[in-house]
């Protein structure tokens, strides 16, 4: 049993256009980086630990406190924290603009308009202490806007997001103070929507 480590994605390198976006600067997006990398270095810290685990460790597995209790729960923030950033990075440092094709026929199926998903989507990120996703449910083949604490919550099962919105204070903070509201309308104008449609199209699918 070996796990594949996960390599951080050099993100400067690969999209230099997220270090000159309008309101959201360069050194906001350098130190996201680095809560980034910690994610992904936790991820193979705690991977390995559990590979390691003894049958001993297996017997002692406890949900009150145990290593085992302890590792599974906190694996999940971190594959969250990689997952939920890398999705976010992707799809900054667009043009704005709106919703177009199958996307935009969803939302208007599932939320009535355009108009009707954003202002849903923005008070979302507004109640959230982290996350704000859009995620497509397989099951019950709709789109919702779904709302997240912290990196690994609350998850709808079987829904993949195709939009994810930072709302923890590190993702403005720096550059618009304690206005969250003002960030997310400079989000939006920073949103690579073509980005968004690709993958509403893969997973669809
Ligand atoms: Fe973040």
């Amino acid at each position: 049993m070996a796990f594949t480590q996960l390599t951080a994605i050099d993100w400067k390198a690969k999209k230099p256009a997220l270090h000159t976006m309008d309101g959201i600067s360069d050194k906001t997006m350098t130190e996201h980086y680095k809560l980034y990398v910690g994610y992904v270095n936790k991820y193979n810290e705690m991977m390995e630990k559990i590979e390691a685990l003894t049958t001993d460790d297996h017997k002692a597995a406890n949900p009150t406190y145990s290593l085992v209790r302890g590792l599974k729960v906190d694996l999940t923030r971190a594959v969250g924290g990689v997952k939920n950033h890398e999705l976010y990075f992707s799809h900054l440092a667009g043009a704005g603009g709106s919703p177009s094709g199958d996307l935009l026929n969803q939302m208007t199926k599932d939320f009535g308009s355009v108009d009707r998903w954003l202002s849903d989507f923005k008070a979302t990120g507004m109640a959230a202490r982290g996350w704000a996703w859009l995620a497509w449910d397989h099951d019950w083949k709709r789109l919702y806007n779904c709302l997240g604490d912290e990196q690994n919550t609350f998850p709808f099962w079987n829904a993949t997001p195709v939009l994810a919105m930072d709302v923890f204070e590190h993702a403005f903070f720096i550059d618009h103070g304690a206005s969250k509201a003002n960030y997310i309308e400079v989000f939006f104008k920073n949103l690579d929507w073509n980005d968004v449609q690709a993958k509403f199209i893969a997973i669809k699918k």
